[in-house]
C-alpha cells in the first residue's frame, strides 16, 4: 500500500506533463472553426471590373479562424487535386483569371497550410475537396431561392436574408456587403459565410471578428493589395442582390 501513493502520484504527474505539452501545442497552433466563404460572382466583379457571367454563389474560401500563411514551403499543385478540377473551376472559379489556378494556390498558402494543421485536413486534396463537399452539401444557392431570395431589381431587408439562412441552417452566417458602390443609401450583397467545427458541424459564425485575424478574413481576395470594400452589411439599409446584367 505504501507504494501505491507515490506511485499514482508519478503517474499522475506524467499524465498531467503529457496532457499540458498537448495542450500548450493546439492553444498555438489549432484553428477551432471554419468559415466557408461564398461570393456573389456579379457583386464581385462589379468591384474588381470582371466580366461576370456567373449568376449562382461561389466559392471564396475555407478559411480556419486562426492562423495565415502557416507553411510557405508547402506548394500548391494542381496535380494533386486533378480529380477535382472540373468541380473546382464551375464552384470555385477564378473570376479575375478564369483559366488560371492562381486563386486556389493564393487560397492554399493563405489559409490551406493553416487548416492542414488538422489532420483531417492535411493534404492539398483532403482540403479542397472538404470544401467542395461542405459548398455542396450546404447548396445555398437552392436555399436562397427557396426562400424567395433571388437576384432582384427589387430590394431586401438584411434580416429576410439572415432569417431564410438561420431558418434553414439553424446557424448564423456573417453576411457582407459592398457599401457606396451603388447608392450611398443601398448595399449590395457580397459574400455570405456559415461556420463549422472542427467536426464541419455547422455553428454560429460571429459577425464581428475580434481576432489577431480578423484583417486577414476581411479582405482576402485573389490581389491582397486591393481590398475588397466588403464589410459586414448594416441591419438598416437596403441589400440590393444584383441580377446578372444583359448588356455586359
Ligand atoms: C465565362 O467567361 C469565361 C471567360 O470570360 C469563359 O471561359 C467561361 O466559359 C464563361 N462561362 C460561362 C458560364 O459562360
Ligand atoms: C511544411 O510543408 C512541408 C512540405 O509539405 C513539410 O515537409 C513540412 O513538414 C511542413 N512543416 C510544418 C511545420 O508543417
Ligand atoms: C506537381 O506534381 C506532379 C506530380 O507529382 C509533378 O510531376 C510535377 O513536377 C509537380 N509540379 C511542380 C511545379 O512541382
Amino acid at each position: 500500500m505504501r507504494l501505491c501513493a507515490p506511485l499514482l502520484l508519478c503517474l499522475a504527474a506524467a499524465l498531467s506533463s503529457a496532457f499540458v505539452t498537448h495542450h500548450h501545442h493546439h492553444q498555438h497552433n489549432m484553428w477551432t472553426k471554419l468559415i466557408l466563404t461564398h461570393h456573389w460572382p456579379i457583386t464581385f466583379c462589379s468591384m474588381e471590373h470582371c466580366k461576370a457571367n456567373i449568376s449562382y454563389w461561389t466559392l471564396h474560401g475555407l478559411w480556419p479562424d486562426k492562423g495565415i500563411d502557416c507553411n510557405s514551403s508547402w506548394h500548391f499543385n494542381s496535380s494533386n487535386i486533378e480529380d477535382l478540377l472540373p468541380d473546382m473551376r464551375k464552384s470555385w472559379p477564378d473570376l479575375l483569371k478564369p483559366m488560371s489556378v492562381e486563386f486556389w494556390k493564393y487560397e492554399w498558402h493563405k489559409h490551406g497550410t493553416c487548416a492542414a494543421r488538422a489532420d483531417s485536413l492535411n493534404s492539398q486534396h483532403k482540403y479542397f475537396s472538404k470544401a467542395l463537399e461542405l459548398y455542396h452539401k450546404l447548396d445555398l444557392d437552392r436555399i436562397l431561392r427557396k426562400f424567395n431570395i433571388i437576384p432582384s431589381e427589387d430590394y431586401y431587408k438584411l434580416s429576410q436574408i439572415e432569417d431564410a439562412i438561420e431558418s434553414f441552417y439553424n446557424v448564423k452566417p456573417k453576411i457582407q456587403c459592398a457599401h457606396g458602390s451603388r447608392r450611398d443609401d443601398v448595399q449590395v450583397l457580397g459574400q455570405i459565410e456559415i461556420c463549422f467545427d472542427p467536426d464541419f458541424t455547422l455553428m454560429d459564425c460571429e459577425k464581428h471578428f475580434t481576432t489577431e485575424m480578423s484583417k486577414g478574413h476581411e479582405d482576402v481576395l485573389m490581389d491582397p493589395e486591393r481590398p475588397s470594400g466588403f464589410s459586414v452589411c448594416h441591419d438598416d439599409m437596403p441589400v440590393y442582390y444584383p441580377p446578372l446584367s444583359k448588356k455586359t
